[in-house]
């Protein structure tokens, strides 16, 4: 039901708690699930006094009428937000549980400010308009040729509160049912141009993560371009925060780096149409003192795979806002009467425990509410993928030859790498894109015979292609020139002689669906390694008028969001691996229908400690999928054991890519070893709780730990960098086990309690460069 006018009129209605919350007398939040209320500054007085009689205690999202302010609450957090008399969103407050805040002891009423700053230049402010007086990086601009408007003053309206976590359409988003969490929508509106601007919060009662979004309306009579629509923007109080980035290059990716915010603004962000693997579409303010184990961490994380912008900003007050979204460089869209645009989500995290606090938050909230694949909670294969063995020089009979060998050390899927498609235009090199048609010259039994052969091993088979793209020398090129991203009267720059497909097109995406059904019908293929290894240049799409131009990159995103999606529900089976040059689109919107990503095209036990250190930031390490390659390394030229390998690789989704057929007795034999001990510990990499013992970019002997959820069993990995002599190596102190227990920890006769543990701690032995320890610790009683 929606219901508009003076609030007396409902008031029949109220206290009917939201479906799944427990309601005990207390704050009032009398807003029927599922009802809209509508109201002005006038009807909030009348409100006050109807309301009183009937309040309820809706968690975790409350509103107080009195004092116009709504809480959220999570587990150990909340979050205010306080509408002021004349209409504005003022943001209160954000951290652990405090009850009521008083907003005219906030830092923004202290503060002496002189007659050349405007007042709303300090105010922490929801979600920030444009060209009023508050000169900090906005969170939403618009511009409305017809009338000239460049400014925009949105004022609320409304609200509503419901149940559960809606889903967005054409987007991912998280998912959640009536029990686990609620969300708010607050309604505003800017009169002049008739815009109208939803703002969504949904709160977890279990954890401490606010998951927002905007959407805005044109009610107006004239088309207004959309420059800018954030879906996360959050104000701070004047402190010496600290940033974390995830930032790196290709075989180099989210390389963690820390940076003390000072006046300016520092954009994290890209303009490549995909997250990329220069910065990752993560950021994190530490409160000063914060550690991996203590203080205020505040996450933030955008459920995108495309250009994307996380803006955190000192003014010169020293106020600091984050602001993140879609890349407003990338962005300008044209917004008809009647239509609506919606934001990607973001997800907000407040950990008290430090940044180890934030990154389980973040796991387990990935785990539960993000990943939809049927895979998610099943053992993953452990894969032998051909691509560093065979390059795209590979047929029938190397594949089942590997097959073969890869059997007996206990592989369970092979995946076919590159190299298998393309008649007329044969793939042999790094061209040849877009024709997903076996080649029979090298696969005279197709797909459907190569399962068969590879079936009969007792493995299952796999698959790579490459969908978004064409290359110059294909039949599909030959046919739709003009299915590319492109300008008018611009030579298109062909990048890895490629093209990009404009998937925004519906006739591109239906092309897609199809013959990608195609391929995974012809045989008995049970995973698809879908990578995209360029970025977009000359961006423009020639299927869109000329004043629309700038929706290309998003009406990508969209476009390959629906593919994926029809995709992944078509065939639920089907493993789904995402990729793109390696680790280019890790990102939580590509986790909603990849359940694992490749990490990084760079193998090396070395350079995998920092990559997987810095994904498994943000990123739940089953996701994170890593194979133990030949050394020397290809892309570093480092020669690391074999046992660090598998170690580094064990931490993560484990898979081998090299020619078994190469190994030695004694190599079988281990890695025969080590692949049958993952089998049996999989589940605590998979469902344990990640934390780092010993921070990886900055100390010589990094050390991982994943612990069972009911303390059982533990797994903790331990590393060596640079070998020296005479230096004493510190012992490991543990962490989350329980202080009585007795443990059995592997390669250590007598039992040790958990006070001991975490306590005295272990010490690891190394030896070389790049060494590892492995200890399987199993709880006695
Ligand atoms: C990309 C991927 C690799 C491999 C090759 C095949 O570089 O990251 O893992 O699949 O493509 O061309």
């Amino acid at each position: 039901m929606r219901l508009t006018g003076l609030f007396p009129q409902f008031a029949p209605e109220i206290g009917k708690p939201a479906v799944g919350f427990s309601a005990t007398p207390g704050i009032e939040a009398n807003i029927p699930a599922g009802d809209t209320v509508h109201f002005s500054a006038a009807a909030r007085t009348r409100k006050r006094a109807s309301t009183q009689a009937a309040r309820v205690v809706q968690k975790p999202i409350r509103f107080d009428a009195e004092r116009q302010v709504f809480t959220l609450s999570g587990k150990n957090m909340e979050y205010h937000l306080q509408i002021t008399p004349d209409g504005e969103l003022r943001h209160l407050y954000w951290g652990k549980p405090v009850g009521e805040v008083q907003p005219e002891l906030l830092p923004f009423n202290a503060s002496r400010v002189n007659s050349w700053q405007p007042a709303l230049d300090i105010v922490p402010r929801e979600y920030p308009d444009f060209g009023r007086g508050d000169y900090r990086t906005p969170a939403v601009q618009v511009f409305a040729p017809g009338s000239g408007q460049l400014t925009s003053h949105f004022k609320v309206v409304g609200h509503r509160i419901r149940p559960g976590k809606p889903e967005l359409d054409g987007l991912p988003s998280l998912f959640a049912d009536r029990k686990q969490a609620q969300t708010l929508t607050v309604q505003l509106k800017d009169d002049v141009t008739g815009l109208d601007l939803d703002l969504n919060y949904t709160v977890f009662k279990d954890s401490d993560v606010i998951i927002r979004s905007s959407r805005i309306t044109n009610k107006g009579s004239e088309p207004i371009f959309i420059e800018k629509l954030a879906s996360f923007s959050a104000d701070f109080a004047p402190s010496d925060y600290r940033l974390l980035k995830l930032s790196g290059a290709s075989v180099r990716e989210r390389q963690e780096e820390f940076m003390d915010l000072k006046t300016g603004n520092i954009n994290v962000s890209s303009r490549l149409g995909a997250s990329g693997h220069e910065q990752n579409p993560f950021i994190a303010l530490l409160e000063p003192g914060a550690t991996e184990t203590h203080g205020n961490v505040y996450g933030f994380s955008l459920v995108y795979s495309g250009s994307f912008s996380a803006e955190a900003e000192q003014n010169r007050n020293r106020y600091t806002r984050v602001v993140m979204g879609l890349n407003p460089m990338s962005l300008n869209w044209k917004l008809n009467p009647g239509e609506s645009f919606q934001s990607p989500e973001a997800v907000g995290v407040f950990s008290g425990e430090g940044l180890g606090g934030m990154t389980r938050q973040l796991h387990s909230l990935f785990n539960n509410h993000l990943i939809r694949s049927t895979w998610k909670d099943k053992p993953r294969p452990i894969v032998m993928n051909t691509w560093e063995a065979f390059g795209p020089n590979i047929d029938h009979e190397k594949v089942v030859n590997m097959a073969k060998e890869a059997k007996d050390l206990g592989i369970e899927l092979i995946v076919v790498d590159d190299g298998w498609f393309g008649e007329k235009y044969p793939r042999t090199g790094v061209d040849a894109l877009g024709d997903w048609k076996v080649n029979t010259k090298k696969f005279p039994k197709g797909l459907k015979g190569l399962a068969e052969d590879i079936n009969a091993q007792g493995m299952m088979m796999g698959i790579w292609m490459e969908p978004e793209m064409v290359s110059p020398n294909s039949e599909l090129f030959e046919k739709h020139p003009d299915w590319i991203i492109g300008q008018p009267e611009r030579t298109p720059s062909p990048v890895k002689h490629q093209y990009i497909l404009d998937l925004g097109r519906p006739e591109v995406q239906d092309y897609l669906i199809d013959t990608i059904s195609e391929v995974l019908d012809a045989g008995n293929i049970q995973y698809l390694k879908w990578d995209m290894n360029r970025t977009m240049t000359e961006i423009g799409s020639f299927h869109l008028p000329g004043d629309q131009q700038k929706e290309t990159q998003h009406r990508y995103m969209l476009g390959l969001y629906r593919v994926l999606k029809v995709l992944t529900e078509k065939y639920p089976d089907v493993l789904f691996e995402g990729c793109a040059g390696g680790g280019g689109r890790f990102d939580p919107g590509m986790l909603q229908y990849f359940p694992q990503i490749w990490t990084s095209d760079n193998t090396d036990a070395g350079s995998r400690m920092n990559i997987q250190a810095g994904t498994a930031r943000v990123y739940p390490p089953m996701t994170m999928t890593a194979h133990v390659s030949d050394v020397p390394n290809g892309q570093v030229g480092r020669t690391t054991s074999f046992k660090t390998r598998f170690h580094v690789a064990m931490a993560a989704n484990l898979g081998l890519e090299m020619d078994p057929a190469h190994l030695s007795e004694d190599k079988k034999a281990f890695a025969k070893e080590q692949i049958a001990f993952y089998k049996q510990v999989r589940h605590l990499v998979q469902d344990g709780e990640y934390r780092q013992l010993r921070d990886t970019f900055t100390s010589n002997w990094p050390a991982w730990m994943f612990t069972a959820t009911d303390g059982s069993e533990a797994l903790v990995f331990a590393f060596q960098k640079m070998a020296d002599v005479n230096v004493g190596i510190p012992a490991l102190r543990l962490q989350g086990l329980d202080e009585k227990a007795r443990y059995q920890v592997s390669g250590i006769e007598k039992p040790l309690t958990g006070a001991y543990l975490m306590n005295v701690g272990l010490v690891p032995r190394f030896s070389d460069d790049f060494d590892s320890n492995l200890f399987h610790i199993r709880r006695m009683d």
